[in-house]
């Protein structure tokens, strides 16, 4: 069974929306599969996704509002098997976090999109409802490439 966690700063605008297009995806081609979605900071642990978020996923038919934020904690990196970070800078604290004998396989949600390795999923929560538009673009294309490398596995 394959595991995958999307991680971004807050857990209410990216990793909610890469957790929902990965999920809906993977149903698509009816890959089994575990998904969640966490925050590397805690501050928002317990919210809905920003109305933002729930807005775009409602646009692609899609209902997140009764995801709730939870912040990384240690035993993830044994639970799941990948964990994609939305951003270098949640890559590097997730690096910073993860236990000794962490085994889980961390890279970049654009890392699984072919010419797009290496760049973030930019954070849209301090800019207007349009930057959602292109986090949901961004994030579906992730969890396409991360599909096709499942699959191929
Ligand atoms: P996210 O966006 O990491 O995509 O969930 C953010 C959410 C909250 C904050 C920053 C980014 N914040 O500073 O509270």
């Amino acid at each position: 069974m394959h595991s995958v966690l999307f991680v971004c700063l807050g857990n209410i605008c990216r990793s909610p929306l890469a957790e929902a297009a990965f999920r809906h995806a993977a149903s698509t081609v009816n890959l089994d599969v575990t998904v969640d979605s966490a925050g590397t900071g805690g501050w928002h642990s317990g919210r809905a996704p920003d109305p933002r978020s729930i807005a775009v996923a409602a646009k692609h038919g899609i209902d997140i509002s009764r995801y709730h934020a939870r912040q990384v904690k240690a035993l993830d990196f044994s639970w799941f098997k990948h964990i994609v970070a939305l951003d270098g800078q949640n890559l590097s604290d997730l690096k910073s976090l993860a236990p000794a004998q962490a085994k889980a396989h961390l890279s970049l949600c654009l890392d699984h999109v072919p010419g797009r390795e290496g760049q973030d999923v930019a954070d849209p929560y301090y800019g207007d409802a349009d930057g959602f538009d292109v986090t949901w673009a961004d994030v579906s294309a992730g969890a396409q490439g991360l599909i096709r490398f499942l699959q191929s596995q």
